[in-house]
């Protein structure tokens, strides 16, 4: 049975590749030699050459076997093709990388990446192989220490020259400068930092990826998007130690027209997440669209939590998802927020003085055993929106943790205990809740909250807000409270405000 998928497998690649009508160069012809021992550096990367000259379209293929490799650079116009029951497999030897400048500064001036895409156009990774780098599999495999309290696992510092303490690992594909990149049915493991990184690119689509790392890996990225412009990602599946989307502006150019859609997504940190985080991060974000997304076993649901740098995000459409967050510890940042937004600086020097608008979160279901928060501060938060959203708040995990306001990085207090509300919102401008339902499941646990906790919001308007509290409850009965409330309010601070702002 197995064979016989294997042939057809095999013959289904060998029918793509025909139907391409382009030259194909098979690794095997420069020596390559797949028993997972053998380097294949030089052979691959002489592959890869042939493949340069033609200056057309055409393919590098990577047949079945197990093929260990240093870093390669993939250029234009190559479809680079992992047939089934291949795997290219990351070398772990450091010479075997070389220094990429990284936009992050977080993670040091470089970044080495196992795979490049680096001002090029039209390159596809494709075919039913996968790529692995190796963290923690076989188990051990580039792991210092093993930490139990947090579950977490603390990975083998590179000797890399010009990279940061706590960064010092290779990332698995880094595309920088190029369009036009596809990422098509492939299957991307292990990454040892973060897993697929765009910059500065555009026309980029994922489709059917699956990528998949250790969960207790920390900086364990499935995908980074960089000031990079017209993504498509869908109907793949991410699980992650780290975040599964992060959509960041690290510098001065504008990020817009992304689509999430289709997405199964597992993290210890965030699902999605969009951030802005570097002195250069002037760039606006804006027409995002996440949709028929679901998220579970997951740390933090969905965030926009910008923390450096100035910029607009706006118009970002979450639509149609199903949710659900629990406890990870607290090495691990977020407590268990299905929907977490806040505008916060990291510190004194690192602060966030943007603008985030128009935000909506509309036929989503969660169970958390945490609420929804919304948090503005330094920045303005204005108008963001919830309707037809569905909340029970339940504990499951066996985490022993009291749950905590978490705002990491930010100004402190960055911890602080706190009772779990369905809905925490302050400093917000504009603030619009219809047909919301929010219940709290027994036990009834000793932190347990209020339905909507609301304080400094102008503007806020409640329509059909259902809420049944475990607080008010005598045990057995069911007792739904409607909150049915228009509340507008302009205080003059904000007015002030504005005014100076003008
Ligand atoms: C890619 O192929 C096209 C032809 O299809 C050609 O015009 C272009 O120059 C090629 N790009 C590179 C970098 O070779
Ligand atoms: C897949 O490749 C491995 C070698 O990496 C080999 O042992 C195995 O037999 C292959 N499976 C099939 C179905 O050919
Ligand atoms: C690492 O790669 C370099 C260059 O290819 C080689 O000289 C060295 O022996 C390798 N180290 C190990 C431990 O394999
Ligand atoms: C991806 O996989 C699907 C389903 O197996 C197949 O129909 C499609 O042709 C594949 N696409 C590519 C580009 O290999
Ligand atoms: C790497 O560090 C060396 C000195 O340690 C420095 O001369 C060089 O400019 C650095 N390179 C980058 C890319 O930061
Ligand atoms: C993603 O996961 C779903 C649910 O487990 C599955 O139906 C789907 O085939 C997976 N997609 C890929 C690309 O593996
Ligand atoms: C948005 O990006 C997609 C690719 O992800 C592209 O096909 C589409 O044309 C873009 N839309 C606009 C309005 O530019
Ligand atoms: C900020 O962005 C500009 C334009 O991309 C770039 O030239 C400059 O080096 C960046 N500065 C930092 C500190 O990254
Ligand atoms: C999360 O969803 C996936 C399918 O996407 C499923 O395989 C897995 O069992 C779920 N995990 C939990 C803890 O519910
Ligand atoms: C708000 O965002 C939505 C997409 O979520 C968009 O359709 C709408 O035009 C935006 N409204 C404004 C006033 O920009
Ligand atoms: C909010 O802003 C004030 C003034 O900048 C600062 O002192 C405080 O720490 C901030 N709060 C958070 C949670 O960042
Ligand atoms: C209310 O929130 C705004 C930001 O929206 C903030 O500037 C202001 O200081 C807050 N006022 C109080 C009394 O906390």
């Amino acid at each position: 049975m197995t064979k016989f998928l294997f042939i057809l497998c095999t013959i289904s690649a060998l029918n793509f590749l025909a139907t391409q009508k382009t030259v194909v160069f098979n690794i095997l012809d420069d020596g390559a030699i797949g028993d997972g021992v053998h380097d294949n550096t030089d052979s691959i990367r002489r592959t890869i050459l042939r493949a340069t000259d033609q200056q057309a379209p055409c393919t590098v293929l990577v047949p079945g076997g197990d093929f260990l490799t240093g870093s390669l650079e993939i250029p234009s116009n190559v479809t680079f093709y992992l047939a089934a029951n291949a795997t290219l497999r990351a070398s772990d030897n450091a010479s075997h990388y070389s220094c990429v400048p990284s936009m992050t500064s977080d993670t040091g001036p470089c970044d080495y990446p196992f795979l490049l895409v680096d001002h090029a156009h039209d390159v596809h990774l494709r075919g039913e192989g996968r790529i692995d780098a190796g963290a923690n599999s076989p188990p051990g495999h580039l792991v210092h220490e093993y930490r139990p309290a947090s579950n977490m696992l603390i990975p083998t510092e590179w000797t890399l020259p010009n990279c940061s303490y706590y960064s010092c690992r290779p990332k698995l594909l880094v595309v920088r400068y190029s369009s036009s990149v596809e990422l098509t049915n492939i299957t991307i493991m292990n990454s040892p930092l973060w897993t697929v990184t765009i910059v500065e690119s555009e026309n980029i689509l994922f489709d059917r990826v699956t990528i998949v790392g250790d969960r207790r890996w920390p900086n364990n990225d499935g995908i980074d998007l960089i000031n990079s412009r017209h993504v498509t990602i869908r109907n793949s599946n991410i699980t992650t130690g780290d975040d599964c989307i992060a959509i960041m502006s690290h510098g001065p150019s504008s990020m817009f027209n992304i689509t999430v859609e289709n997405m199964n997504l597992q993290s210890t940190s965030a699902g999605i997440k969009v951030s802005a985080y570097e002195r250069n991060s002037t760039g606006d974000m804006y027409d995002m669209v996440f949709r028929n997304v679901r998220i579970n076993d997951t740390n933090r649901g969905l965030c926009v939590a910008p923390r450096w740098g100035t910029g607009r995000i706006a118009n970002l459409l979450f639509e149609q998802m199903s949710i659900e967050t629990r406890f990870f510890g607290l090495d691990w940042w977020g407590t268990a927020e299905p929907i977490y937004i806040t505008g916060l600086s990291a510190n004194a020097e690192r602060t966030w003085t943007g603008l985030m608008r128009n935000v909506t979160f509309r036929h989503i279901v969660a169970r958390g055993e945490q609420g929804f928060l919304i948090r503005g501060n330094t920045s303005i938060l204005q108008d963001i929106y919830f309707s037809n959203v569905s909340l029970t708040i339940a504990r499951w995990s066996n985490v022993s943790e009291h749950p905590s306001l978490d705002y990491r990085p930010s100004q402190e207090p960055q911890m602080s205990r706190a009772n779990v509300d369905g809905l925490f919102a302050m400093d917000t401008n504009g603030l619009y809740l219809e047909n919301i339902e929010i219940e709290y499941v027994e036990p009834k646990q000793y932190y347990y909250g209020q339905c909507l906790n609301i304080s400094n919001v102008t503007q806020l308007i409640e329509t059909n807000i259902q809420c049944r509290n475990v607080n008010f409850l005598t045990s057995g009965q069911t007792n739904w409270k409607t909150i049915d409330k228009i509340v507008i309010v302009f205080f003059f601070v904000i007015l002030a405000f504005f005014i100076n702002l003008l």
